[in-house]
C-alpha cells in the first residue's frame, strides 16, 4: 500500500536526518532508496552520537529536572492510575532521568500542545507514544526510536467495514492532531473526520454510533476495545510507525544524552522488561 511506502519514507528521512544532523538536506530522501540504506543510516546515526563534534551539555527548563510533556490518556504508554501517571513512557522516562542524574517531572497536556511546549523550551521532552513524521521533524528533533506501532481501524462488531477501502464516505473518529487524524483527513477528507480530545472519546462515539470507525494506535486500541463491549479491531493495518522522544532543535546535547541512555536501556533489557510489564505477550 502507498501508506506503507509513505511511512517508510518518513522513517528513512528520520534516519538520514539523524545521521547527517549537521549538514543533512531534508529533501534528498526518496522512496526509491533500499531498506539496507535505511539500516546503515540508522546504525551510523547510533554511532555518530559519540564520534561527531560534541553537541554540548544537555539544557533543562528547570535545573535538576527532566520535564516531560505528555497526554496521559493513551494506555499502555501513559494513563492515570490512582491519580498518578503510569505506563511505558512514564517508566522509560524515569530510567532516562536516572541516567541523566535528574528528577523526572511529568506535565499532562493536550496532545496538540506537546510539540509547541518542546519547541519553546517550556518542557525538555515530549514523550507520548509520539510518531516520528517528516512534518514534525521540521519543528523538533526526535531521539532514536524506542517502539514501533501500527495505526489500526476499530469498528463495531457487526460493522460492514472490513478494510481501509470500506472507509470511503464513512465518518471516522480520531484523537485530534494525531497521525490517525492526519491520515484520515488526507485520505477521507475533512468532512468525514470527527476529532476528539482523547482517543477514548472517539471510541465512545463509535460505541454510541456517532462515528462509523476509529483510527488509532494499536496498543491503545486494544485497551479501549477491551473496555467497551461490541467493538473489534480490523486485521488490516492502516500504517506502520516509529515512536520517539521529541526534543528541541536547540538542545542537541539532550538528544544525544537520551540516545545514549536509550541504547543502554535497550542493551541491558530494561526497555523490554517495561514493555512486557504493560504489554504481556499473548
Ligand atoms: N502515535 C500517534 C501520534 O504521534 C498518537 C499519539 C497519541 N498519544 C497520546 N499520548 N495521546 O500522533
Amino acid at each position: 500500500m502507498t501508506k506503507f511506502k509513505k511511512i517508510l519514507a518518513v522513517v528513512l528521512a528520520g534516519a538520514m536526518l539523524m545521521a547527517f544532523a549537521a549538514c543533512g538536506d531534508k529533501n534528498s530522501s526518496s522512496e526509491t532508496e533500499s531498506k539496507n540504506d535505511t539500516q546503515s543510516a540508522a546504525t551510523e546515526a547510533g554511532d555518530s552520537a559519540t564520534t561527531d563534534e560534541p553537541a554540548g551539555e544537555p539544557k533543562y527548563a528547570t535545573a535538576g529536572k527532566l520535564t516531560m510533556a505528555t497526554n496521559a490518556s493513551f494506555p499502555p504508554y501513559e494513563y492515570y492510575e490512582n491519580e498518578q501517571i503510569i505506563g511505558i513512557d512514564a517508566e522509560v522516562a524515569a530510567l532516562i532521568a536516572d541516567k541523566l542524574g535528574v528528577e523526572l517531572e511529568i506535565k499532562d497536556m493536550e496532545f496538540g500542545s506537546i510539540i509547541g511546549a518542546v519547541q519553546t523550551g517550556a518542557v525538555d521532552i515530549g514523550m507520548a507514544g509520539m510518531t516520528v513524521t517528516e512534518d514534525r521533524l521540521k519543528t523538533i528533533d526526535f531521539t532514536d526510536s524506542y517502539a514501533t506501532a501500527v495505526q489500526v481501524i476499530i469498528v463495531k462488531e457487526d460493522s460492514e467495514i472490513a478494510s481501509a477501502d470500506d472507509l470511503e464516505g464513512k465518518t471516522v473518529g480520531v484523537q485530534e492532531n494525531t497521525t490517525g487524524d492526519i491520515y484520515a483527513t488526507d485520505d477521507l477528507g475533512e468532512g468525514n473526520v470527527k476529532r476528539y480530545n482523547k482517543g477514548n472519546d472517539a471510541v465512545a462515539a463509535l460505541a454510541s454510533g456517532v462515528v462509523d470507525a476509529v483510527i488509532i494506535d494499536n496498543e491503545p486500541a486494544k485497551s479501549f476495545v477491551a473496555a467497551n463491549d461490541g467493538l473489534k479491531i480490523l486485521d488490516t493495518s492502516y500504517a506502520d510507525e516509529q515512536y520517539a522522544i521529541a526534543v528541541s532543535k536547540d538542545n542537541k546535547g539532550l538528544t544525544e544524552a537520551i540516545n545514549k541512555a536509550l541504547s543502554e536501556l535497550k542493551e541491558d533489557g530494561s526497555l523490554d522488561k517495561i514493555v512486557e510489564k504493560y504489554i504481556p505477550a499473548e
